[in-house]
């Protein structure tokens, strides 16, 4: 076993884990955060995409002790005071999900690519979220959303 400290959403955690544990199994099994899903656990379809220290990355291909020391927000840390982030309102707003299985990874994945790039075309988006599979709804409104969060963020 070996020991591991991390902040995910905003709390410590020190625990001993098995080296060979995954981050998403770590953080769905362990600290019971289901909030984020696991779609395929063969890094394809980003359901499980969280961010470490600021960037996307999908958990489900890292391990638990490679995430030492790093500060993980799942999706169920982006909201602040009780306010969605303005990507998960215009998800909402956008009706960007049907069955909202690859909503988690793909929120996760829009806030990275909105950090690197505030006003990207609809191009930029597909590009940035080609990580992140949707089975549901064909991407449209997902694209549309991204724009509408890039929007909102411009204004605040
Ligand atoms: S569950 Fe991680 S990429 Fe699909
Ligand atoms: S909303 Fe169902 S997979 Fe994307």
């Amino acid at each position: 076993m070996t020991t591991i400290e991390m902040t995910v959403d905003g709390v410590r955690y020190q625990d001993e884990v098995e080296p060979r544990l995954l981050l998403v199994h770590y953080l769905r099994d362990r600290l019971g955060l289901g909030g984020t899903p696991i779609g395929c656990d063969t890094s394809n379809c980003g359901a499980c995409t969280v961010q470490v220290d600021g960037v996307s990355a999908k958990s489900c291909t890292m391990l638990t002790v490679q995430a030492d020391g790093s500060e993980i927000i799942t999706i169920q840390g982006l909201a602040k005071d009780g306010r969605l982030h303005a990507v998960q309102q215009a998800f909402h707003d956008e009706h960007a999900l049907q069955c909202g299985y690859c909503t988690p990874g793909m929120i996760m994945a829009a806030v990275d690519l909105l950090r690197e790039n505030p006003d990207p075309s609809d191009q930029e988006i597909r590009d940035g979220l080609e990580g992140n599979l949707c089975r549901c709804t064909g991407y449209q409104n997902i694209v549309r959303a991204v724009h509408s969060a890039a929007t909102t963020e411009a204004r605040s």
